[in-house]
């Protein structure tokens, strides 16, 4: 049926194969909204969260069964569609655990895990607040572009009164495999991207890496992860212009078959060491693919689940394109590393971040539980 089981250990949406489309939604707390309510919100969101991943209707008369003089309680576009793979993975930002005004508004400062800080700046960051942060996270994902818009409409619309949108991104081809069943996709650039991934069957590169193990200090985060979002807008106009071998130089792999500079096939390692025919480092010194390897980064390695988005174009006639990247990682630590070492990336001067969030994502959820239960 196309359906992907939303409980489990781990939440569905992560080493789950990465579907073609994406809407992520970043939400904000209304003020007045005490612990209480937050658990209501995530109790009803679970179980919207459950028929929609089904493909269910919501609600009892769902999109045109219900009483005629109430709104239906499915919006209703996503009928006849079916699950189409959607996955809903659920995200705490920051603030939810902070103490403001020596207030601790949800009863969650002790819950804090100590790792959880928010990223820091980084060079070239041109963050818009209006793309940035939030208390809540819900990554959508299927393969119907239809069928994600349509979980964030409705898990939005339930959320009337205590949270609002702050800020969403559509994504529409994904730029990253999470399984060796998948063909690597390629990003705006052209490359192939998500070769040299985390992906589901490396079990130990998982547990290493990208589940919060269960020595943990915070049961709660067991088993979870930690989201890092970033928008990316790439200045592609100005990328076509630069010529085949400079675009290869400035990833570190062939354009056609994504395999490393200093040569081989797409899933061969790269060789740091090896020199070119023109004497220099094989894959560049200021390469993306060498700046952003474990080698460089203290073997720190991260599941990478991104989207090509196009928001349009602007009055020059540029397109408003873009990578929305995303990873998951036990500890925003890794991101930071790495994202730190990418500071002498050639790829920057057609890159500009202009958003950026960090959520922890619970645990998966169990049978009878809501989204996050063990935290409160
Ligand atoms: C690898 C593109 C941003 C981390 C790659 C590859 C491409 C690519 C083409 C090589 C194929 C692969 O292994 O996936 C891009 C583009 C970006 C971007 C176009 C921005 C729009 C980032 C960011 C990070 C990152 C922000 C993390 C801070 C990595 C990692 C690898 C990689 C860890 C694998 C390196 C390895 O182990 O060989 N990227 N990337 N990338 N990228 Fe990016």
């Amino acid at each position: 049926s196309g359906a992907v089981p939303f409980r489990g250990a781990h939440q569905a949406g992560i080493v789950t194969p990465a579907q073609d489309r994406l809407h992520f939604a970043s939400f904000q707390l209304l003020r007045g909204v005490d612990r209480a309510a937050l658990i209501e919100l995530l109790s009803d969101w679970t179980v919207a969260a459950e028929a929609l991943t089904r493909g269910a209707e919501l609600g009892a008369g769902g999109a045109a069964s219900g009483p005629p003089l109430a709104p239906p309680s499915d919006t209703g576009e996503a009928l006849g569609l079916g699950a189409a793979k959607l996955t809903l993975t659920f995200g705490f930002g920051r603030s939810l655990f902070e103490t403001k005004d020596g207030e601790d508004r949800f009863g969650l400062a002790e819950r804090l895990p100590a790792e959880f800080t928010e990223l820091p700046a980084f060079a070239f960051d041109l963050l818009d607040s209006a793309t940035t942060g939030g208390d809540l996270c819900i990554q959508a994902c299927a393969d119907d572009p239809q069928v994600a818009v349509h979980a964030i409409r409705n898990l939005s619309r339930i959320a009337m009164g205590r949270a609002r949108i702050a800020w969403s991104q559509l994504g529409f081809g994904r730029t990253s495999s999470t399984s060796q069943s998948q063909d690597t996709p390629r990003n705006l650039f052209g490359f192939k991207d998500g070769t040299a991934n985390v992906m589901a069957e490396d079990r130990e590169g998982l547990a290493e890496h990208i589940w919060v193990p269960e020595s943990h200090p915070q049961e709660w985060l067991r088993g979870g992860s930690y989201l890092v979002a970033r928008k990316i807008a790439m200045t592609i106009e100005t990328w076509d212009r630069a010529s085949l071998s400079e675009q290869e130089r400035i990833v570190g792999r062939t354009k056609g078959e994504g395999g490393p500079l200093s040569g081989g096939a797409e899933f061969d390692a790269p060789n740091f060491e090896a020199v070119s025919t023109a004497g220099g480092p094989a894959i560049a010194t200021d390469a993306h693919v060498r700046l952003a390897h474990p080698e460089q980064n203290g073997g720190a390695r991260m599941l990478r689940r991104g989207y090509n988005y196009v928001d349009g174009s602007n009055p020059l006639g540029q397109l408003g394109a873009g990578l929305f990247f995303i990873s998951f990682q036990k500890d925003p630590a890794t991101f930071v590393r790495v994202q730190q070492s990418l500071k002498a990336d050639s790829m920057n001067e057609y890159l500009r971040h202009v958003g950026s969030g960090l959520w922890a994502i619970p645990r998966g959820i169990s049978p009878g539980e809501y989204v996050g239960q063990a935290l409160f």
